[in-house]
């Protein structure tokens, strides 16, 4: 039954009938406990919001289905409206970005001269960009530009999947770049050719990558809700005296909030992933994916 509803919410937040229905009538069902509003405005009073008891932000303009160039570029333009609008209003907060949004499907060079501009424009105000990780299909041209955009920039960064078999390769590879990466253990359905179908296995994994890039000796982010992890990592780099400015920890907004604002008390940093924008659907369906309990959340805001 779990696995039903987890295949359905995957493939419902791929239509793009759904998201374009979805994108009709604003934000519904329960959608605006995990997305911080439709504008830049109100994301902005959302990281605010956060920055009050100590949160930092990485703010995420949603976009997805970019297919035409023209749409590519209005995707680019709001991500450095967003930058504009983090320095302007003095939050604490950098910006993560899906290549896809920025037209990796329709051509490779005009999504690095997207991203060239976007990583201009945070240069400026000396930010910095995440590039999120999507589906496996993407996983090798992703690191290939960030590779790229390395030798020119160092304010930019990527996401590792813990649930990739790759995984481990790639951790080993990047170590000549000093990557600063947030690692997850992944959020897309893939296949048991790519990755590991137990979450069991994907968890053994995720602590091995975390192990390895904090020895390593380069800024990781640690992106979960899960306290077994977080406890892990908390004894790993207690142990290892490896220093709290190497590492923070990133959580989605609105999930697991108390314990967000406990790792603040106890003196960690804490990233808060805050969406915004009208194109919202496919993130809030991903959010039901991984968590079908949350859709007793959504029914009862049908109601209200
Ligand atoms: P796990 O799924 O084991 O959940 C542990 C506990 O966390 C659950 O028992 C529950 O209490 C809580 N929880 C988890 N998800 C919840 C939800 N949706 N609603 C309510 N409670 C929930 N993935 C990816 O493929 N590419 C990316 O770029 C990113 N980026 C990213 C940024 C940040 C800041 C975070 C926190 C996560 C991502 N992810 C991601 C998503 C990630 O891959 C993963 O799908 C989710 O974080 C869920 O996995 P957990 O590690 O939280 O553990």
């Amino acid at each position: 039954m779990e696995l039903m509803m987890r295949n359905m919410f995957q493939s419902l937040g791929k239509s793009r009938a759904a998201n374009r229905l979805a994108k009709k009538y604003g934000l519904r069902f329960g959608a605006a406990r995990f997305v911080a509003g439709e504008t830049i405005a109100q994301s902005i009073a959302a990281v605010h919001a956060l920055n009050q008891d100590g949160r930092v932000a990485t703010l995420d303009h949603l976009g997805e289905f970019v297919f035409s160039e023209e749409e590519a570029l209005e995707s680019a333009a709001m991500c450095m409206q967003t930058l504009d609008a983090i320095a302007e209003s003095g939050v604490t907060s950098n910006l993560s970005l899906k290549m896809t949004s920025l037209g990796l499907d329709i051509s490779r060079d005009l999504c690095i001269s997207n991203m060239k501009r976007i990583l201009d424009r945070a240069r400026l105000y000396d930010n910095f960009v995440r590039i999120d990780m999507e589906d496996f299909a993407h996983c090798q041209i992703s690191l290939d530009i960030y590779r790229e955009l390395r030798q020119d920039y160092d304010n930019v960064g990527i996401v590792i999947q813990a649930y990739l078999f790759r995984t481990m390769q790639d951790i080993d590879d990047l170590d000549g770049l000093a990557a600063n990466l947030r690692l997850v253990k992944g959020a897309y359905k893939e296949s048991p050719q790519v990755a590991f179908p137990e979450k069991s296995d994907v968890d053994e994994n995720y602590k091995k990558i975390i192990q390895k890039h904090l020895l390593n000796g380069h800024y990781t982010a640690i992106a979960s809700h899960d306290e077994a992890i977080i406890q892990f990592t908390k004894q790993f780099v207690h142990d290892q005296q490896i220093p709290n400015q190497q590492f923070e920890f990133q959580m989605l907004y609105g999930i697991c909030e108390e314990l967000q604002k406990q790792l603040v008390k106890e003196g960690y940093r804490v990233r808060v992933y805050v969406p915004y924008g009208v194109d919202w659907f496919g993130y809030f369906m991903r959010r039901l994916a991984e968590r079908p309990a949350n859709v007793w959340f959504v029914l009862k805001n049908m109601f209200k």
